[in-house]
């Protein structure tokens, strides 16, 4: 059966000292005890090989919050998913809605970079979500549907059932406005159906399926509650160690 995850995102915050520190933080925080979920969290890559030193892997997962669209080479700047891989980070997040928006990310780049992440033995956490236009004019289910085809569903079954789904609606992150647990539960059994109809209901029902957006200690525990919404991904509330743990406690 798939699993509970609550998946943090630091995005572009923090130096390396203190990202550090708030890493040895969670880590100490789940020491001794037993999360009713897997935590990761996912740092940047500056930080990625100094935090894999300070964690206990079996307790705390580690990912990146992107990689590049190419395996090596004169792409400057850019820091592949073979590097990623080589600090000891396991996950990467895929086709956040920050990296759609600013940085032109598309379906074609990010099938790129799915492929990529398997090569290097990563976990995708694969996001999609629909912005408050969407929303408001009734075109969101197209809309989460279309980025879940045409950036994944050349996958084979084997492949499909190796990401980690999150769904983030552009209008909920960063902004304090959380979709409702009824608007989650909405999308997520939605998404599932979607998968179910092109992988089969085994492959739907083991897949994870994260919320993101405003999630917090206080919402956590109502959202979690949905029987389609296996987790968060956690902007903002992930970057001190009390709420982030407040989040994962609400399993
Ligand atoms: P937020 O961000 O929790 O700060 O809204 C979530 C995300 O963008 O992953």
């Amino acid at each position: 059966m798939r699993k509970n995850i609550v998946a943090g995102n630091w995005k572009m915050n923090t130096t390396l000292q203190e990202g550090v520190a708030l890493a040895k933080e969670v880590n100490a925080a789940l020491e001794g005890v037993q999360p009713k979920c897997d935590v990761i969290i996912c740092v940047p890559f500056t930080h990625l090989a100094s935090v894999n030193d300070v964690i206990d892997a079996n307790k705390l997962g580690l990912g990146a919050e992107n990689c590049a669209d190419h395996a090596s080479g004169a792409y400057t700047g850019e820091i592949s998913a073979a590097m990623v891989a080589s600090t000891g980070a396991k996950y990467v997040i895929l086709g956040h809605s920050e990296r759609r928006q600013y940085y032109g990310e598309t379906s074609e780049t990010l099938k790129e970079k799915v492929a990529l992440a398997f090569e290097n033995g990563l976990t995708p956490i694969f996001c999609i979500g629909e912005v408050l236009e969407e929303r408001e004019n009734g075109t969101y289910f197209d809309v989460v549907k279309a980025q879940i085809e045409s950036a994944l569903f050349h996958l084979s079954a084997e492949d499909f059932g190796r990401i980690i789904l999150a769904y983030e609606p552009v209008w909920a992150i960063g902004t304090g406005k959380t979709a409702t647990d009824d608007q989650a539960q909405e999308m997520h059994a939605f998404i599932r159906g979607v998968i179910a109809d092109k992988y089969g209901k085994e492959v739907a029902d083991n897949t994870s399926i994260l919320y993101g957006g405003s999630c917090k200690p206080t919402n956590a525990a109502a959202l979690f509650a949905k029987p389609d919404v296996d987790g968060g991904l956690i902007g903002g509330a992930a970057l001190k160690a009390d709420s982030f743990m407040g989040i994962v406690n609400a399993f």
